[in-house]
């Protein structure tokens, strides 16, 4: 079966790594790609917000699978029209993604089913919001309802800082997506990402995984889409990964399918994992990125086996295996992220960095410029290593790292801190 793969990131390169592995692919397309994806895949140039040119690209090149990484053709509704187009595909519909696209929307699904999260109120006017700030005080949290590419999201420990977002948010920071916001409290744990696979009626669980926000060591500086990831989270015993499916994926499963609005896709569940219990932070409604770069080193299964059963219901006949070690990767960006950056400069050493054993190096944001690989977006390779502890993850990922010669590019150091402070710990 010849297999669409939908989007440029780390994401997608982990994606169609693991795709490729799969006895049931035949041609790999991916559009647009990225310099590492086209070692791996066709990459087509493409404008993915035009559904029509991406249904006529399926029907050119037999394509009988398509696989949606990014959330903004899900919310957009890409899946609705190639499913109508006859074309399957991986990923919810509109209707099942706005769990991302609103988080308005979220939070009154969880309000109606029961699943645990942060207490919250909807604000449409700066007034209103404010009005209720004051009332409840800091620290609390307000968030851009829509889409916002990550950044919609202020933790504010001042009212005042708190004001500002509203503020922001009200006066166009985030356009469409800043003309409501939620407020919530502000919840206090650990944070974990827990992944399943839901067909419509069944929900696989998948792996954990934990990621670093911040851009730089110590958890500090601004936040950016994340600068690393590891698997599985040390917090997620096997007790509270049953929890999680009991009172927060199952019953979201249901109540989708109760409305009439079924999700089918990865579900991603932003946890804090609080005194009382597993509390919902936020949806997503595609793999993590780069959390997803380290669950694909760690299956031990067929991916696109498993896509193809959730878009077509049968997600109860499905096993798969996860290997036993952690994986760990650490993200290089061009220097100056997640602010500005520049682009263009190469990137030397790839091919002895990635000659390690159980070390794979994801691009993120590179082009092909010949022979050269050159630098094109501000998160720009994932490196990623697998290892018995974190700590030799952590080591192995480090070692690739120091191989690469990129002097415009930056990394944390620390990728991994916590658990390697729990291993020792131990
Ligand atoms: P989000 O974009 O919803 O993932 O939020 C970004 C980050 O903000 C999360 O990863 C958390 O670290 C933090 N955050 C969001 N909501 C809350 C909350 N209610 N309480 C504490 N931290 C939060
Ligand atoms: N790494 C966070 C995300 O993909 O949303």
């Amino acid at each position: 079966m010849n297999v669409l793969l939908i989007g440029s990131g780390g994401r997608e390169h982990a994606l169609g790594w693991a795709l490729r592995k799969s006895p049931l692919l035949g041609e790999l397309l991916a559009a647009p790609g990225n310099g590492g994806i086209g070692e791996i895949a066709e990459c087509v140039e493409l404008n993915i917000a035009d559904h029509g040119a991406v249904i006529g690209l399926c029907r050119d090149r037999d394509i009988g699978f398509v696989v949606v990484g990014p959330e903004a053709p899900l919310v957009a509704g890409l899946v609705d029209e190639l499913t109508a187009a006859g074309i399957a595909a991986f990923g919810p519909s509109a209707a099942a993604a706005q769990l991302e696209g609103s988080k308005g929307f979220t939070k009154d699904f969880c309000a109606e089913f029961g699943i645990p999260t942060a207490a919250y109120r909807r604000c449409t006017t700066a007034e209103e919001a404010i009005a209720h700030l004051r009332e409840v005080g800091a620290p609390i949290v307000v968030k851009a309802d829509g889409l916002a590419a990550g950044k919609g999201v202020v933790v504010a420990e001042t009212l005042e800082d708190a004001e500002a977002a509203v503020a922001a948010c009200f006066s166009g920071a985030f356009a469409a997506a800043g003309s409501a916001v939620v407020i919530e409290e502000c919840l206090v744990g650990e944070e974990a990402s827990f992944f399943a696979l839901v067909d419509g009626q069944t929900a696989l669980p998948l792996a954990t995984a934990q990621d670093h926000k911040r851009a730089h060591d110590g958890d500090t500086g601004p936040n950016t889409g994340g600068m690393g990831a590891y698997s599985p989270a040390p917090v997620m015993t096997d007790a509270l990964c049953r929890q999680t499916m009991d009172e927060i994926i199952l019953p979201t499963v249901r109540g989708m399918a109760a409305r009439g609005t079924p999700y089918r896709g990865v579900l991603y569940a932003g946890l804090m994992i609080t005194a009382e219990g597993p509390k919902l932070i936020e949806y997503n409604v595609r793999f993590g990125d780069p959390e997803c770069q380290v669950l694909m080193m760690r299956l031990d299964g067929d991916l696109l086996d498993a896509l193809i059963a959730t878009a077509e219901d049968r997600l109860d006949r499905v096993t798969l295996d996860w290997r036993e070690e952690v994986a760990l990767t650490v993200v290089m960006a061009a220097r100056g992220y997640p602010g500005a950056y520049e682009k263009g400069s190469e990137i030397r050493g790839l091919e002895k960095a990635s000659a390690g054993t159980d070390v794979e190096i994801f691009h993120a944001g590179t082009k092909r410029d010949g022979d050269r690989v050159l630098a094109s977006g501000g998160r720009v390779l994932n490196v990623t290593a697998l290892g018995a502890t974190v700590a030799e993850a952590q080591a192995r990922a480090y070692a690739a790292v120091d191989l690469i010669d990129w002097p415009e590019g930056f990394c944390r150091r620390d990728i991994g801190w916590r658990a390697i402070a729990r291993e020792r710990g131990r």
